[in-house]
């Protein structure tokens, strides 16, 4: 087993074909296949270019099912500065995902049997099939902080001073969220296919410890070296901090 695969692009917009390749893949599959989706800039140019994909029908998307990771809580589809929201933004078709039921939104009340039924809908189209990761500087996945244990499931979070410093340029004047609704790391662990990337050299660290550090909480990103398969997309300037092997 070679998992995680670990490819070193020459630039981060070389992600942007493979990611479409995956969804891609998955739209071809039987059933309603589920893709989870993560936010954030690593994945801005991503969903640019898949809304252009979906606008003019290139990809036949009207099997796919999709997902995200978190939700800032209280945070409504409507609300700027949610995931949510986000999403809907840096990829317009997904409006439309959501009006009809394809896009299943992480409940933002937090609410146990909020997370219960979302967790039954994951179920019922299989699971998610294809997971789109990012990674904190602090080696979070989803906004599983450090420290979170490896067998939790959905749960409400505190975010992490990093994390909420990383958020503040987007809710300024106001401060960002204390709170959030996240996918958790065995639910992660969960998709069949996890696909991580990390550009940009404040990722080195974490990327380092990922692939190099300690299978532990204290780096949740490490989960993905129990999944037999995980692919992880760098940047020369992420991937700088590692040894080769
Ligand atoms: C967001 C999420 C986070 C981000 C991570 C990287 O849904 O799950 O774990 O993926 O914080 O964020 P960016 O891409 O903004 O560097």
């Amino acid at each position: 087993m070679n998992s995680p695969s670990v490819r070193i692009l020459n630039h981060a917009a070389e992600a942007v074909p493979l990611l479409l390749a995956e969804v891609e893949a998955l739209a071809a599959r039987p059933g309603t296949p589920l893709v989870g989706f993560a936010t954030g800039g690593t994945f801005t140019a991503f969903f640019r270019a898949l809304a252009d994909e979906l606008a003019t029908k290139r990809l036949d998307a009207s099997r796919l099912v999709a997902t995200h990771l978190d939700e800032y809580l209280g945070f409504g589809p409507e609300r700027f500065g949610g995931m949510v929201h986000e999403l809907c933004e840096g990829c317009p078709p997904l409006r439309d995902w959501l009006a009809r039921g394809a896009f299943l939104p992480v409940p933002n009340d937090g609410q146990p049997a909020s997370i219960r039924a979302h967790e039954a809908a994951l179920a019922r189209h299989g699971g998610v099939q294809l997971q789109f990761l990012g990674i904190g500087r602090n080696g979070h996945l989803a906004f599983n902080e450090p420290g979170t244990p490896f067998d939790s499931g959905f749960h409400v979070t505190q975010l992490a001073e990093t994390t909420r410093h990383d958020a503040r340029a987007r809710f300024a004047p106001d401060e960002p969220p204390t709170q959030a609704v996240t996918s958790g790391l065995a639910t992660i662990l969960g998709a069949r296919r996890l696909v991580l990337c990390a550009f940009g050299a404040a990722k080195a660290p974490a990327v380092k410890a990922m692939l190099q550090g300690p299978i532990d909480p204290a780096c949740p990103a490490s989960l993905l070296r129990r999944h037999g398969d995980a692919h992880v997309l760098l940047d020369p300037a992420a991937a700088a901090e590692l040894t080769r092997r």
